[in-house]
């Protein structure tokens, strides 16, 4: 076991799945007091988005991955219909690892593909958000009885290495996540798995590509506002576990494309002067009319650009696919020998 971690045995065995807990709410808290600290007294204000995945933003997040404006998810899904047996083949792996698994609805196919190949020996889905995670590892573990299930509740910047050895991983980071990261975090990130992975391991990246603007704003900026209330839960989540008393309502959702960056930026824009108290922080901030603060990136690349940068981490590309649209990518590449850790 992880030094630090708690494991549940009681889930273990009453329900064939394993959770280990490496940073629980009150852990998660008090690293979050600097961070907020940081962020909210920095130009522009800035939140860290892992913050918008309480129960209600994952389940915000699961209602934008069913709208027609956000095309990601369902790209995403075309692409592993079409090329799961092709990926279980060519990375030989026995166990699955996704990291940011919130609730694995697309990892199904995946773990579909490595049971029709005989070749299903684990799963292991690793997210900040601990219900989303016990849901996952408890359906999978009912879903797929022959493999061991073996759920991470952790943090991507401190708890990768919790993440338990078995024979031929295949880590997958899916729904376009990475571009949640700015550039040097992302490398940074990146290296980090490949550090996590031992030669020969496999790692699935999925990433959204550039396209055009008003598609990729649309996709931010729904007409129905769920994308609006995901953003504004970030408030809500902040006044329940730092104790402050953001008013959501004085606060517009406002997404824009930034075509240097190629990354989209969701901001929360405050509609009057006001000022906000965080207890937990004994700060008060103050925001200006028309002052935003950014609560995500979400940067978009072309299908090269990833191969460059997998590569640029110590990957080796195996494959890489697109939708029929050529909207998404997934790339699949082996951990190189001797890579930098
Ligand atoms: N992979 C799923 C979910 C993507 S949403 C899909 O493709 O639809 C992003 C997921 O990453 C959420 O479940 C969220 O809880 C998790 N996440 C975000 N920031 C994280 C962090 N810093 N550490 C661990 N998990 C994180
Ligand atoms: C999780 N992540 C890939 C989503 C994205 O598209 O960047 C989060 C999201 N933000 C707004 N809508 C969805």
């Amino acid at each position: 076991m992880v030094p630090g971690s708690r494991p549940d045995p009681a889930a273990a065995s009453a329900s064939g799945y394993e959770v280990t807990v490496c940073t629980d709410e009150a852990a998660q808290d008090r690293a979050l007091t600097a961070e907020l600290a940081a962020g909210l007294q920095s130009v522009p204000k800035d939140l860290p988005p892992k913050l918008f995945y309480d129960d209600e933003g994952s389940r915000l997040f699961g209602e934008i991955t069913r709208l027609e404006e956000y095309y990601l998810t369902r790209s995403e899904h075309e692409i592993l219909t079409r090329a799961a047996p092709e990926i279980v083949a060519l990375s030989g792996a026995g166990t699955l690892v996704e990291l940011g698994s919130g609730l694995s609805q697309k990892t199904r196919l995946l773990l579909d593909a490595l049971a029709a190949a005989e070749a299903l020996e684990g799963f292991v889905p690793f997210d900040v958000n601990e219900s989303a995670l016990r849901a996952t590892a408890s359906a999978a573990a009912a879903a797929y009885p022959g493999a061991s299930v073996h759920g991470v509740v952790g943090e991507f910047g401190s708890d990768l290495p919790s993440i338990p050895r078995a024979p031929r991983r295949l880590v997958a980071l899916l729904g376009g996540t990475i571009g949640n990261f700015s550039g040097p975090e992302r490398q940074k990130f990146l290296a980090e798995i490949a550090g996590l992975c031992e030669p020969g391991e496999t790692f699935l990246l999925g990433a959204d590509l550039v396209k055009d603007r008003d598609r990729l704003l649309a996709a931010y900026d729904d007409p129905h506002g769920v994308t609006a209330a995901f953003n504004r839960n970030i408030l809500r989540v902040i006044n329940r576990r730092l104790e402050a008393d953001f008013d959501p309502k004085k606060f517009a959702h406002v997404a824009t494309y930034d075509d240097e960056m190629q990354w989209i930026e969701m901001w929360l824009r405050s509609e009057e002067a006001q000022e906000v108290y965080l207890r937990r922080l004994a700060l008060s901030v103050s925001f200006a009319p028309g002052e935003a603060v950014r609560t995500e990136i979400s940067a978009k690349f072309h299908p090269a650009q990833v191969s460059d940068e997998l590569t640029a981490a110590g990957f080796s590309v195996l494959a890489q696919w697109l939708d029929g649209a050529g909207d998404f990518s997934l790339t699949l590449a082996r951990r190189a020998d001797g890579s930098p850790s």
